[in-house]
């Protein structure tokens, strides 16, 4: 159940038998030789519309823009700076807040927003915290990111051995093959080059990751490995929301 193909007298009558939400976020920004630009936003929205027809959850739009400040040295990357993604978060979950959503699963696709996202959390959280007269809602958030779960890892592993990588995976160029096979790119990459450090800013990043890969082997990628990391995704997420939602 799409918030966005909802009315709102449906997103009332939701309300009245649930209190929690469904949020995907991803991030606008390059993913290597091969991957789409839209790869965090498009597998985010994916795998939460999958838990959503799988559990009945609502699912709110896609936050497709994140925190990517390290990849803007490569066209096409857009970024929030983490202050303004706290702000965002902020005032996407108080507006629902104010309607009776009261606990909020960020399904994410990007590692860069699990910082400020734990941020944002701490945030809405405060602001309950610091409030004497207790008229602030008292929220749950939690963020799942999909590319986590056991049977994810195992199935990495299986496709791809030690060659998945930390950015612009295998297993998401491989998700948003099987997504969007119309366009799947074709390119000759050489074996990607050792992490040699953890980047800094986006001309530090460019400089040692020169293609935009870390640690990964992309070319790797087959839309039955996407099909499969697909389904294992929705799995694993739906599982997490159904114990989110009966949590005491
Ligand atoms: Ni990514």
């Amino acid at each position: 159940m799409q918030l966005s193909l909802c009315t709102w007298a449906e997103v009332e009558a939701y309300l009245a038998r649930a209190d929690a939400i469904i949020v995907p976020i991803g991030s606008t920004e390059q993913h290597g030789p091969n991957g789409l630009i839209g790869t965090d936003a498009i597998c985010a929205e994916a795998v939460a519309r999958g838990v959503g027809a799988e559990t009945g959850a609502l699912v709110g739009p896609v936050m497709s823009i994140g925190m990517a400040q390290h990849h803007l040295a490569f066209p096409g990357s857009i970024t929030l700076r983490p202050s303004t993604l706290i702000a965002f978060v902020s005032d996407y979950v108080f507006s629902l807040a104010r309607h009776g959503f009261r606990r909020f699963m960020f399904i994410n696709g990007h590692g860069g927003n699990i910082a400020p996202l734990s941020a944002a959390f701490s945030e809405l959280y405060a602001t309950a915290s610091l409030d004497p007269s207790g008229s602030v809602p008292r929220l749950r958030c939690t963020l799942r990111n999909w590319f986590d779960g056991p049977e994810i890892g195992r199935l990495s592993r299986q496709f791809y051995g030690d060659k998945d990588g930390s950015h612009a995976t295998a297993s998401e160029v491989a998700l948003t093959q099987f997504l969007h096979p119309d366009a799947i790119k074709r390119v000759e990459m050489p074996a990607v080059t050792p992490t040699r450090r953890r980047f800094t800013d986006a001309l530090d990043l460019r400089a040692l990751h020169p293609d935009g890969r870390i640690g990964s082997e992309p070319s790797l990628a087959t839309p039955e490995h996407g099909k499969a990391l697909y389904e294992a995704a929705v799995r694993e997420c739906s599982t997490a929301w159904r114990s989110f939602v009966q949590e005491a």
